[in-house]
């Protein structure tokens, strides 16, 4: 399962990259609303970072604007992924889009028949929504879980991208269900690599490792105190 930052915030990018782990970002308008930056120069800035997928969303009304917009958001990089709603004009554009040889990425996707149009359109990825399902007392996993299931069964190419995760038990179940990609907050990619006793571990390891040197340190100065007093 790859791991994906759901940010438009460019030096969480940078610190993630720089970690060696991040294989690409997903934006969506509320986060790019955020960086006061114009959007066509805030996706440059992004994908001049990240060398894998970066998903950029286009907001409009009718599939006519949403193909223009995502014709100009994939001019911007070879990376971009251009970002459509599960809704019929979005499915539409998609359509189009992927046609041309457009990656896209169908987003706001929160059940199994919603998926199966995604694969249906040639979409690159699916992105299921598991916090938001969450949120209004259902599970997210479970429809995870169904669209993998469904994914597999029809042979779909379409890479199934967790979104909308808020925690490291989250990515966790995204993985153990087969996820292709999840994408989380720079905050959750943090607490990925936290244990109390990797820090517990890593402590004793330095006292240890100091009052080794330490003590090798003293054997050396004895030695070099005692050969002077033969002369
Ligand atoms: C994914 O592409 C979405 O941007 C994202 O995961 C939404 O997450 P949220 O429900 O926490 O806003």
């Amino acid at each position: 399962m790859k791991l994906f930052l759901d940010t438009a915030h460019l030096a969480d990018i940078e610190t993630a990259v720089g970690w060696g782990i991040l294989e690409g970002v997903t934006t969506n308008p509320t986060l790019a609303a955020r960086e006061g930056m114009e959007f066509p120069d805030l996706v440059k800035a992004i994908t001049d970072i990240v060398p894998g997928p970066v998903s950029a969303e286009v907001v409009a009304e009718t599939r006519e604007e949403m193909v223009d917009l995502g014709r100009a958001l994939r001019a911007i990089a070879g990376n971009v992924y251009v970002k459509v709603p599960m809704t019929r004009e979005g499915v539409a554009a998609g359509a189009v889009l992927a046609r041309e040889g457009v990656p896209v990425n169908v987003t706001l996707v929160f059940s199994p028949t919603q998926a199966i149009l995604a694969a249906r359109i040639g979409a690159a990825f699916v992105s299921p929504f598991v916090g938001r399902i969450d949120d209004i007392a259902n599970d997210g996993m479970s429809l995870l879980s169904e669209i993998v299931e469904i994914y597999a069964v029809q042979g779909y190419d379409t890479e199934v991208l967790a979104a909308s995760l808020r925690h490291p038990q989250h990515v966790a179940h995204a993985a153990r269900l087969g996820a292709d990609i999840a994408t989380m907050p720079f905050s959750v990619m943090e607490k990925l690599f936290n244990h109390p006793l990797t820090d517990i571990g890593m402590e004793r390891f330095n006292a240890d490792w100091e009052a080794y040197q330490a003590a090798l340190a003293d054997k050396r100065s004895d030695v070099s105190g005692s050969g002077g007093g033969t002369r």
